[in-house]
């Protein structure tokens, strides 16, 4: 059966066909309106949504579907002390598929090789969040008809950001692709993102600390929230909280079809006043998030009997373990310690991608 945990699982002609379907249920949503009849999408979240969760649960109503599941880990048997591995076995008994958000990185991977059903990654610590990417896809092919020669701005936590993670990886496989990663020191992308995505495959990125500086070259700007809830002292947030503020001012240097992404939910990263520009999309976005859903859920359940990919080439070295405290493999109890080879003699852990220094 298969998952979703990764959005390197997809090809990108898989991703064309999603975006394809999702383009077919906004045009006739009454041909989609009965074909997950009988089938239920557990939402599985052990961490704060509105989005994610509830388009979602909206698209899973709007095939038909029923939806069962908790939004807290404290009202889950989580809070007892049971691992991922158990849960995700309990509820393959209950529903025909499930969406994971969990704070520890790997929880998802974790739950598919459990499963009996397919699991969606819907967001894991400061990882991944593969459906806000098809998110992402789907909505710059609409409004700018390509997903290749586009010049791209990341600006803020592009440390923990999840979805920059994901997106980044995405986007690297396309065409012309050229990144501008804006961000202060203590955010700058991680290193399974700039070494494992964009510098081993020769991809074109340039970073700087100033949105102003690059904004007349960019097509597309991805602004995104400093992630509160990743970060050990308050102080260390509240001083990086308010680098990038988006007003109208600063969109005067602007391209007249620049597109404007927050995944949300924002705090104070784009000032209200710019949602009435005709370049502010991430209202669409987050709409266009409930489509695309609802193309994955039908293509996950229409593949689930594909066995799950058991993780290829994993190794273990006695006595070491991640040293990530936000992987998953710090709190499940009897889950291995296991490294990929994913450069001559660099190993990363299978759940979060941490590098083992051996
Ligand atoms: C994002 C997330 O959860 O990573 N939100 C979402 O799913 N739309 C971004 C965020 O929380 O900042």
């Amino acid at each position: 059966m298969r998952s979703m945990i990764d959005i390197l699982e997809l090809s990108t002609k898989e991703i064309d066909e999603l975006i394809d379907v999702a383009n077919d249920i906004i045009a006739n949503p009454a041909d989609y309106a009965e074909k997950c009849k009988g089938k239920k999408l557990a939402t599985l979240f052990y961490e704060p949504s509105t989005r994610t969760r509830l388009s979602f649960e909206a698209a899973m109503y709007e095939l038909g579907g029923n939806v069962l599941g908790f939004s807290e880990a404290n009202t889950s048997s989580a809070s007892k002390g049971e691992t991922v591995a158990d849960t995700a076995k309990i509820i393959s008994g209950y529903a025909d598929i499930m969406a994971m958000r969990h704070p520890k990185e790997g929880a998802p991977y974790v739950a598919s090789q459990n499963a009996y059903v397919p699991i969606i990654n819907a967001g894991d610590g400061g990882h991944h969040h593969p459906t806000q990417t098809l998110t992402d896809l789907f909505t710059i092919k609409r409004e700018k008809g390509r997903l290749h020669d586009l010049t791209i701005g990341f600006c803020g936590d592009l440390k923990f950001g999840r979805t920059v993670h994901s997106l980044i990886t995405a986007m690297a496989r396309y065409e012309n692709i050229r990144f501008i990663l804006i961000a202060p020191d203590e955010l700058k992308l991680p290193g399974y993102i700039r070494y494992g995505v964009l510098e081993n495959n020769g991809i074109a990125y340039r970073e700087t600390t100033s949105l102003e500086e690059v904004m007349p070259e960019l097509d597309i700007l991805y602004m995104t929230r400093v992630q509160q809830e990743r970060f050990s002292n308050i102080e260390d947030y509240l001083a990086l909280r308010d680098t990038y503020i988006l007003g109208v001012d600063k969109l005067a240097t602007a391209k007249e079809d620049l597109c404007i992404l927050h995944p949300l939910p924002r705090v104070n990263e784009i000032a209200v006043a710019v949602d009435a520009d005709k370049r502010a999309c991430y209202f669409r976005q987050a709409l266009n998030g409930k489509y695309i859903r609802m193309a994955l859920i039908l293509k996950l359940l229409a593949e689930k009997d594909t066995p799950t990919a058991k993780p290829e080439g994993a190794v273990s070295f006695e006595g070491a373990a991640c040293i990530n405290p936000r992987c998953i493999s710090s709190t499940e109890r009897d889950l291995p310690h296991l490294f990929k080879e994913v450069d001559k003699g660099i190993f990363r852990c299978i759940y979060c991608d941490t590098k083992l220094n051996i």
